[in-house]
């Protein structure tokens, strides 16, 4: 990271810490909802299977900006099935940068081939070992791989969504992340249990054996990009919800921290860690914030 973002954040944390502000920092656009894939735990794939255009994408980039974001993720649907003409995500990704966002990230099911080295991160989600990731995923687990080993960079960070069907892989996922060269690190998710999804979520005592799975994987050296300190919030569903300095927009439509913000009675058991990790740091505990301060300059 740029010494000039790294104090563009610090700035941004302690005006939201000291003075309580609720603007955003982190923006998400969804490119599209269409998706090659129908995984198990997923709740929100191909509702109108469209495609949005290059200048809607671009307006709502501008939108993020002028609200305050500066971390853009791009997300699905498939990010990688977003086209408009000649334009492609890695445009979307060169016209981010131009406009001033500082991190660049995009979330794909790498099944694409994976060409995007001007991303600062691509989470590429990998569910589980080969078996449990293609009974949620289809069969793509050697199309990922292969796409893996040819991809344009090393930017790569799996992100896995730990459920019901997955829970006992975390640690080949890590094993996987640390030998494959092209990927930094593993970030990791709980189910959030959609109501058509409920049968997959962990429970209390379940989600604590997952963490202390996932700090084992740490003390061992292998790259985890997650805050083991917002552990225990997360396991207790304790931390505070909404996150006000994340926003999402969909084909115009702007909702503070998730789309998942409309489901009722979700946020209570929201199984994203990036919440957590967020409305803990800007609620100015310390430990989080040397946490995220020695896990986000180690990986971006
Ligand atoms: C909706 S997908 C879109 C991007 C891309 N299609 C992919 O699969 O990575 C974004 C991420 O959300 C995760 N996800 C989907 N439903 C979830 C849920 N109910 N709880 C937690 N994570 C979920 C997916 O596993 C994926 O990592
Ligand atoms: S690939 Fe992503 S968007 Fe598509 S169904 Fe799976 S989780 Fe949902
Ligand atoms: S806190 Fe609520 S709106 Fe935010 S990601 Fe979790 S479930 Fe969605």
């Amino acid at each position: 990271m740029r010494l000039s973002s790294f104090l563009y954040f610090a700035g941004f944390g302690l005006k939201t810490i000291f003075l309580k502000e609720k603007k955003p920092i982190l923006g998400t656009i969804i490119l599209t909802d269409k998706c090659n894939l129908s995984c198990k735990h997923c709740s929100v794939n191909n509702k109108i299977a469209k495609i949005y255009p290059y200048e809607q994408i671009r307006q709502e980039m501008k939108t993020l900006y002028d609200m305050g974001v500066r971390i853009l993720f791009f997300c699905g649907g498939e990010t990688f099935m977003w086209q408009d003409g000649d334009k492609t995500l890695n445009d979307l990704v060169k016209e981010a940068k131009t406009m001033g966002f500082m991190i660049v990230n995009a979330v794909t099911n790498g099944t694409f081939p994976i060409d995007l080295p001007e991303a600062d991160l691509i989470l590429l989600s990998l569910d589980g070992d080969k078996i449990r990731h293609n009974e949620i995923r289809g069969d793509t687990y050697d199309t990922i791989m292969d796409n893996i080993s040819k991809a344009a960079s090393d930017n790569i960070c799996f992100y896995m969504a730990i459920n019901q069907i997955n829970k006992n892989t975390i640690e080949s996922v890590c094993q996987k992340a640390h030998e494959l060269k092209n990927v930094r690190a593993v970030s990791f998710n709980f189910h959030t249990p959609y109501p058509d999804t409920k049968e997959l979520a962990l429970s209390k005592a379940e989600k604590e054996e997952c963490c202390h799975t996932i700090i084992k994987m740490m003390r061992k050296g292998q790259p985890v990009f997650n805050l083991k300190s917002a552990f225990p919030y997360i396991i207790e569903n304790s931390f505070p919800t909404p996150c006000y300095q994340c926003v999402v927009i969909e084909n115009g439509k702007i909702s503070t921290c998730g789309r998942c913000i409309e489901v009722e009675g979700l946020c209570e058991k929201c199984g994203y860690f990036f919440v957590a990790e967020y409305t803990l740091l800007f609620s100015g505990n310390i430990k989080i914030i040397f946490d995220m301060l020695k896990t986000y300059l180690k990986y971006i």
